[in-house]
């Protein structure tokens, strides 16, 4: 039987998923929310739009509603389904477990959920207004998505133990409390007033204190960090019974806070970076937190989340062409899991030539999202190629990550003009070309596979070598300048660089790889 997948840290200390016992590099999408409800749709409008994109996983919805439209009565066909299809197609899965929440609300609950708001209690803004989220303080609430969650992980036990096909399963999904700081219901008000919990008191490593109150504790982010409390130990809840069933990695995703940056605005008490020490605190068993990246600063977001080593993951990324030069960076300098741009069934080459797609402006503005994270025109084949480069170097990629030797860099505003790497023999002087919106950005990995000789993939960049510190006295020859191709992870050179292409050493708009061998003499003796 396969080894269940796990995440485990390497020999140097970099947290890796392991799938079949080999370190597993990630190459994905997520599809629309509702794509999954309808295996007919799956089959004519979702998998097909992916061939061809070199996916090797994608982050399908499985929605509560769905498996148990009865409560007691489980109905697990449709995730069956998606395990056959996935098959076939040679992909693999990881699970959205939409349960309770969805992006702040509670629409994904079944039918006798939703019409029960008396067992299922509303989180209410100041005043009493019932909003659509099930308050994280109600305990049969959170009980009843347990025991369906524990049956879905039951049901991936049984199905899927032998050809392992699920990856990791996302519990709930953008997790928080939407239009307030906090929910004001009389259950929540009345837990609000009490002493903050010991087990979070002990987290922060304070003496123990049975009188400190939420306020005392966090001042001005009390309502906040209350929900983030109560939303984590429900989290808690919920995985720890379904890794119980099936231990497979689980993690959750984060809409980010951005200006004006108030609890509310977005999902108060979600996994946002400022909160993840008492989502840490309370929800152990989940193993990442994952930020949705559709901010354009795409590198301070995975700075923020790779903090003191926390392993990264991105479910979700923006869907216009920057996400295939993103990628490169998300994997080379932040060691990312995975990669995953979101709505990826309408990325397909065939599909998207020529079409300008603008989303629909209403579901923008309410998720916060930027126009242009959402325009995929063109971003198709730019990604494809960029998977499928990473895919044939990953062999590469795994034997060198976390060394000197591998070193990745993108271009992190407009302003900025290029960066200098310094490798171990020459500096290389990358300089970010001028693109167009529609284009990747400026981004790349580099890998030097000796003292003398390295590849660079990546977009957008204008390449010129130079000894250490460009100083006089040592001069440096470009030996061969190659394209080429990976395969079976050994190099496979094509046309090599010289006569009139030696002047452009460029990585164009179109992700490729160069294979660059050099000499340097020293010429003051
Ligand atoms: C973030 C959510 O997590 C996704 O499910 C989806 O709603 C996108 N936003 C936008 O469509």
């Amino acid at each position: 039987m396969k080894t269940l997948p796990y995440l485990k840290k390497d020999d140097r200390g970099i947290m890796t998923l392991y799938v079949e016992e080999k370190p597993y590099m990630m190459l994905a999408g997520e599809i629309h929310n509702s794509s999954s409800s309808s295996l007919g749709y799956m089959k004519e409008k979702v998998w097909p739009e992916l061939r061809g994109l070199h996916l090797n996983t994608l982050f399908v919805p499985v929605a509560w509603e769905t498996v148990e439209p009865e409560e007691g009565s489980f109905d697990f066909s449709i995730p069956e389904g998606l395990l056959e299809q996935a098959r076939e197609e040679k992909i693999r899965l990881v699970f959205l477990w939409f349960g309770l929440w969805k992006n702040g609300e509670s629409t994904y609950v079944p039918e006798w959920v939703k019409k029960d708001t008396r067992r299922f209690v509303r989180a209410c803004y100041p005043g009493g207004l019932l909003s659509d989220t099930i308050t994280p303080l109600c305990l049969s609430a959170v009980q009843a998505d347990q025991k369906a969650f524990r049956k879905f992980l039951n049901f991936l036990k049984e199905k899927d133990s032998e050809q392992r096909t699920v990856l990791m399963v996302q519990v709930e999904n953008e997790i928080g409390f939407l239009g307030g700081d906090r929910d004001y219901s009389d259950l929540a008000e009345h837990e609000f007033r009490k002493p903050a919990p010991q087990a979070l008191i002990k987290s922060l490593g304070l003496e123990e204190n049975e009188e400190i109150t939420w306020e005392q504790l966090y001042k001005d982010r009390a309502p906040e960090m209350f929900m983030a409390w109560h939303y984590a130990c429900a989290v808690e809840m919920i995985a720890s019974a379904g890794k119980e069933e099936y231990p497979l990695p689980m993690y959750v995703n984060a809409w980010l806070n951005q200006f004006p940056d108030r609890p509310g605005n977005y999902p108060s008490g979600g996994p946002i970076a400022r909160n993840l020490p008492i989502w840490k605190a309370a929800a152990k068993s989940i193993d990442i937190f994952a930020p949705d990246i559709y901010l354009s600063d795409f590198d301070a977001v995975c700075r923020e989340y790779t903090l003191e080593g926390a392993p990264l993951l991105i479910p979700e990324a923006r869907r216009d062409a920057v996400s295939a030069s993103n990628v490169f960076p998300a994997f080379a300098v932040y060691h990312t899991i995975g990669f995953s741009p979101f709505g990826i069934e309408d990325f397909s080459p065939e599909k998207e030539l020529g079409q300008q797609v603008r989303a629909d402006r209403e579901l923008l503005e309410q998720l916060q999202i930027d126009e242009l994270a959402f325009v995929y025109n063109g971003t198709g084949p730019y990604l494809a190629r960029s998977y499928k480069l990473l895919d044939s170097m990953k062999e590469l990629y795994f034997q060198y990550r976390g060394t000197k030797a591998l070193q990745g860099y993108l271009q992190k505003n407009e302003h900025e003009k290029g960066t200098i790497l310094r490798l171990s023999n020459c500096d290389l002087e990358l300089t970010y070309l001028r693109h167009s919106s529609a284009e990747p950005g400026c981004a790349g990995i580099v890998i030097e596979d000796s003292e003398n000789s390295f590849f660079l993939a990546g977009c957008n960049t204008e390449i010129r070598l130079t000894p250490h510190g460009n100083v006089p006295g040592k001069h440096l020859t470009v030996l061969t300048m190659e394209e080429g191709t990976f395969e079976n992870g050994r190099w496979r050179r094509e046309r090599v660089l010289n006569g009139d292409e030696r002047y452009h050493k460029v990585l164009g708009c179109e992700p490729s790889v160069l294979r660059f061998r050099f000499c340097v003499e020293d010429i003051r003796s």
